[in-house]
């Protein structure tokens, strides 16, 4: 990780800004190591990815966590069957949050729940070598879908700064970015008012959080193609989480995606 990662972070247990341990060079990449606040907390940097969780998780997160953790590998391939099944192309469809991007100059993007980077390969699909005007963030709590992540970035050329972390205290500096992604895991997570907060705390006045999940839109819900989805995965029964979004949420708008399976709830602050 290098200097410009580490100043839009900060420290997850007292909010204070962050410095490395020792001096480094300008533009170094430092691999291993540690950072730490003004109050002296210490986080260590593993494989050039900062580890800032707090407070440890809990026993049901860890559950799913270590889910994630033993699927990373085989993640991309699993989630291919969605393809067939609800008749939708997901790589093609995840570039939906393209529209949300200014049209041209600097744009600061963070995927909250990162996973195995989907969302940025679609981005790169897309802009190829223009990829230069985005300072890209992606976070996650499973430090093997952040492997994955890592691989897939490095085999494409693109620069992400990866942070291991949790969406229920991010450890990332407030209004700091132009848009805030969050697709497929708000539908199990235990606290989704705490996430969806968080998403909202680090997003700047008039940027944008997308937040994406399974859940069939009301007319889907009503057809014999619908039923059989919800019969199968009753993860597509779920609503758009409206009732935990945070007071200051404002311009909220719903969608649906993916062939009417997926929800789309865009607000800003
Ligand atoms: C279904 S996957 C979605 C991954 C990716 N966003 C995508 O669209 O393919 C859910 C992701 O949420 C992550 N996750 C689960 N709990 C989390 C938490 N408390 N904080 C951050 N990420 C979490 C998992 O590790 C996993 O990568
Ligand atoms: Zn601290």
């Amino acid at each position: 990780m290098k200097e410009p990662h580490l100043s839009a972070l900060k420290c997850p247990e007292c909010g204070k800004k962050l410095k490395f341990d020792r001096d480094i060079l300008l533009d170094e990449n430092i691999e291993t190591g540690q950072i730490v606040c003004e109050r002296g907390h210490s986080w260590s940097i593993i494989d050039s990815i900062p580890s800032l969780v707090y407070p440890p998780i809990s026993e049901k997160d860890a559950k799913w966590i270590k889910e994630y953790d033993e699927m990373a590998e085989s993640y991309d391939e699993q989630i291919k069957y969605y393809d067939e099944w609800l008749d939708i192309d997901m790589m093609r469809e995840r570039e939906q949050f393209l529209m949300f991007l200014p049209i041209e100059g600097p744009s600061r993007i963070i995927d909250v729940s990162i996973g195995t980077a989907a969302n940025f390969v679609a981005l790169h699909s897309h802009f190829k070598n223009q990829m230069g005007r985005f300072n890209l963030h992606g976070m996650d709590l499973s430090t093997g879908m952040l492997k994955v992540a890592k691989r897939k970035i490095r085999e494409l050329g693109i620069d992400i700064c990866l942070t291991h972390g949790s969406v229920f205290n991010i450890p990332y500096q407030s209004n700091f970015f132009d848009i805030v992604l969050h697709t497929g895991g708000i539908n199990t997570f235990s606290d989704i008012h705490g996430a969806l907060s968080e998403m909202l705390r680090i997003v700047r006045a008039s940027g944008v959080v997308i937040v994406v999940d399974e859940g069939l839109s009301p007319r889907m819900k009503n057809t014999e193609k619908g039923k059989e989805i919800i019969k199968t995965n009753s993860l597509f029964a779920a609503r758009p989480p409206l009732e935990f979004l945070p007071e200051k949420a404002r311009n909220v708008e719903v969608s649906y995606v993916m062939n009417d399976t997926f929800y789309q709830m865009v607000f800003t602050k």
